[in-house]
C-alpha cells in the first residue's frame, strides 16, 4: 500500500501523502452520511462552537461529553449578533465528533477497513486503536482557522504514539484552507498539553517557549479528493480560514498504540476501538 519512499518521507518529515487512495464514490458516501447527520440535528439544541482561538483553554460540557457520542459543533462565525444562524444549518457546522467510528455504520466500516490497518502496520504502529473520529466541514466563507498545534497535545501517550489519518473528502487547496505542516525535518518537541482535570475544568499548558514555525515557512498540502494524509503526533500543523466559496470537507482518525500508556489527563477517556 505504502511505497518505501512514502515510508521514508513519513520517518524523515513526520508525514506522507497517499494520492487517489479512495474513489470519488467512496468519499461521496461519507459526505452524504455526514449531511444526513446534520439534517437530523436540531440547531436549537446547542450553541456550542468549535474554535481553537481561545476555547482550547476552557472547553464546555457539550464538548467534553461528546467523547463517545455523535455531536455537531458550529463554526464560530455561524451566528449573527442576535445569536441567529446567518445561513442554513448545513453551511454552519464546523465539525461532527467524536465517535463516528463507533456509532455510525458507514464511518465504522470505513475506519476499520483493511486498507487503513495495512497502512498502520506498514508505519510500524503496534496494537493501533482509534480514540477519535471527526468529520470536518471547513465551510465556505466562515470555515475557521485552526492554529498551529501538535495532535499529541490532545492524545498524549508514553512514549508518544498518536498518529493522525486525514482523508480528503473534497479537494483541499490554499484557497479553501488546506492543511499546512512544518517544513523542517527537525522534531519539534511537544509544546502544549491539553489537560482535563478531575472536576472537568481544562487547561492548555505550555511546556516550552520555542515559537511555532512561521506561517510562511509551512508546506501547504494541496491534495485531491480521495487522498490520505497521515502524520505523527509531533508534527506542527495548522490550517488557515476558508475565505473561498468552496467547502473543504475532511474525515480524521486519531490512533494511538495500545502498548503505550495513555495519559489519564487526556480529555477523551472513551474506550478506544482496535483498528484490527
Ligand atoms: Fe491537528
Amino acid at each position: 500500500m505504502l511505497t518505501s519512499s512514502q515510508i521514508k518521507q513519513f520517518q524523515k518529515y513526520g508525514y506522507t501523502l497517499l494520492d487517489d487512495l479512495y474513489s470519488a464514490q467512496e468519499m461521496d458516501k461519507l459526505k452524504s452520511t455526514a449531511h444526513q447527520i446534520v439534517h437530523e440535528f436540531d440547531p436549537n439544541s446547542t450553541r456550542s462552537v468549535f474554535s481553537t482561538n481561545d476555547q482550547d483553554k476552557n472547553r464546555d460540557a457539550y464538548f467534553l461529553s461528546s467523547e463517545d457520542k455523535v455531536r455537531c459543533f458550529f463554526e464560530e462565525d455561524a451566528f449573527n449578533s442576535k445569536g441567529e444562524l446567518n445561513q442554513d444549518k448545513s453551511l454552519s457546522i464546523n465539525k461532527i465528533g467524536h465517535a463516528l467510528h463507533q456509532l455510525v455504520d458507514e464511518f465504522k466500516d470505513f475506519s476499520h477497513s483493511t486498507k487503513i490497518s495495512k497502512i498502520a502496520k506498514q508505519l510500524g504502529l503496534e496494537k493501533p486503536q482509534i480514540h477519535q473520529s471527526m468529520y470536518i466541514f471547513k465551510q465556505p466563507k466562515i470555515g475557521g482557522v485552526i492554529r498551529w498545534h501538535q495532535d499529541a497535545s490532545y492524545f498524549l501517550t508514553d512514549p508518544i504514539s498518536v498518529t493522525t489519518f486525514w482523508f480528503a473528502i473534497e479537494d483541499a487547496t490554499i484557497q479553501n484552507g488546506c492543511l499546512q505542516v512544518q517544513s523542517s525535518k527537525e522534531v519539534f518537541p511537544l509544546k502544549e498539553q491539553f489537560i482535563r482535570y478531575t472536576d472537568d475544568s481544562t487547561e492548555l499548558k505550555t511546556l516550552h517557549q520555542l515559537p511555532w514555525p512561521k506561517d510562511e515557512t509551512a508546506v501547504p498540502l494541496e491534495v485531491k479528493k480521495g487522498t490520505l494524509v497521515v502524520f505523527n503526533g509531533l508534527l506542527p500543523h495548522f490550517s488557515a480560514p476558508n475565505l473561498s466559496d468552496k467547502s473543504r470537507h475532511a474525515y480524521t482518525l486519531h490512533v494511538t498504540c495500545a502498548n503505550t500508556e495513555y495519559s489519564a489527563e487526556n480529555w477523551l477517556r472513551a474506550t478506544p476501538s482496535p483498528l484490527f
